[in-house]
């Protein structure tokens, strides 16, 4: 049972299908595109709808009537709000790091502690909880200067600000307004560290883990980086970006020290950590942040790239040992996810569009279109969020893998559709 209702889980539903060890997915909530796929000689893929949302209440009820012999939860929200915890109580084997573990993404404070504690090379911080400590702190060490709220904004909650008074500003938004509630009622401010950023990716069982294929993401909605950010509108894999010497040190000061801290604190992390890098002209690696899930559509991209049993692999993680031979990652192909979004995206998405052309472009070799904000209206699917698609594709090169994708994606229409035409492009 795959918990969530994007693409991302779309990805992973798919690839538990192809896992020879699966029987049958479900996916809850999942969306318009998560059920009843035609594919006879895989397992079926099922949607089991939440009445009122993703809640650890609705997951766990869900589960009793699903029974499923492995859970893997995809957004970070039901796992911060304790979903896995709830549903190891019931009995279910869970893919995901529990309520505590998952305050590394959940309590940037809490992270950084843990990074300070462990020598994790990270941007030097401080923690406060009022807007007076923020001002002289900001002051105190002049601008470029990073300001974090430190519970989850959906991606909102960092300010990276070239003046002092925009980073007293934001403090001030968090501190005083308390623009995003309680997740801002704590600040951690950080010294602004310059270069490329980069991700690692890893299935971690609480000591050991597998790292997954390098992707890479597009995280601005407009082509060339223009525009503001978004959940993502495209990512490939493998990315080259990052060599394998730096991924070993990566390994060995990032994520060995991550997983020490948490098992010595009492809460082993068994998940996928997704560590958010920065890697400096000198070639000096610090950890912007900790994400505890896949991202989306880092995801999108990686699950194809991945042979063998991603059932297995995600199931003897959950158990405390995970089997890294359960899965070979492939050398022979690339893979690309290109985002279709909705008109109005990142800021009021239009919904309610027909969507049509899906079927026709699903049929394209080595193209798979994945859903995200879709719905199901009067037998057909309409638009039901900002990001609507993820057209996936594979081939021999990322340049296949390309050509693809957006031959697909001329196949597909809705009004309003837009998406970046520069996606591995560069
Ligand atoms: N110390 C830093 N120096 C420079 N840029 C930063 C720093 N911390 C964060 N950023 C930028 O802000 C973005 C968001 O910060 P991050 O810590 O990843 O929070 P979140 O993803 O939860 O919003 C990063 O992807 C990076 O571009
Ligand atoms: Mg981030």
């Amino acid at each position: 049972m795959v918990v969530g209702s994007g693409a991302r889980e779309h990805a992973l539903a798919r690839a538990l299908r192809r896992s020879p060890s699966v029987a049958k997915v479900v996916v809850t909530p999942g969306n318009a595109g998560t059920f009843a796929e035609a594919a006879p000689q895989l397992a079926p893929i099922e949607r089991r709808p939440l009445t009122g949302g993703v809640t650890v209440e609705s997951v766990v009820e869900a589960a009793r009537v699903v029974a499923p012999d492995l859970v893997v939860i995809g957004p970070e929200a039901p796992l911060v709000a304790g979903v896995v915890d709830a549903l190891q109580k019931e009995g279910f084997l869970t893919f995901g790091p529990t309520a505590k573990a998952a305050q590394l993404e959940g309590s940037k404070a809490f992270l950084k502690e843990l990074l300070a504690r462990e020598n994790i090379p990270t941007a030097p911080f401080v923690i406060v909880h009022n807007f007076e400590d923020a001002c002289v702190h900001i002051r105190k060490r002049g601008a470029p200067i990073v300001v974090k709220a430190s519970g989850l904004c959906a991606g909102k909650g960092v300010v990276v600000a070239s003046t002092e008074e925009e980073a007293i500003e934001a403090a001030r938004l968090m501190l005083v307004d308390r623009v995003f509630g309680d997740a801002g009622a704590t600040v951690v401010i950080e010294d602004h560290i310059s270069g490329e950023e980069a991700s690692v990716l890893a299935v971690c069982d609480g000591e050991r883990f597998f790292v997954l294929p390098p992707a890479r993401d597009h995280k601005r909605v407009g082509d060339f980086d223009t525009g503001p950010n978004t959940g993502g509108m495209g990512a490939f894999a493998p990315s080259t970006r990052l060599s394998a010497d730096l991924i070993s040190r990566v390994e060995r000061e990032i994520i060995v020290p991550t997983l020490r801290g948490m098992k010595n604190n009492g809460a082993p992390f068994r998940g996928v950590l997704f560590a958010g890098l920065m890697i400096t002209r000198d070639n000096d690696v610090y950890l912007l942040e900790h994400n505890v899930r896949f991202g989306d559509p880092e995801c999108e991209a990686i699950m194809e790239l991945l042979d063998g049993d991603v059932a297995e692999l995600l199931a003897s993680a959950a158990m405390g040992s995970i089997d890294r031979r359960a899965v070979r990652i492939a050398t022979d192909r690339a893979a690309l996810a290109l985002i279709v979004a909705a008109q109005g995206y990142p800021a009021a998405p239009k919904s309610g569009d027909e969507i049509r052309g899906l079927v026709d472009a699903g049929r394209l070799e080595n193209v798979a279109i994945l859903h995200a904000g879709t719905a199901e209206k009067n037998g057909k699917v309409v638009t039901n969020g900002g990001r609507v698609l993820a057209i996936t594709a594979h081939g021999a090169t990322l340049e296949e893998a390309r050509r693809r994708a957006y031959e697909a994606v001329k196949l597909v229409s809705f009004d309003g559709m837009f998406y970046r035409n520069d996606i591995a492009a560069s």
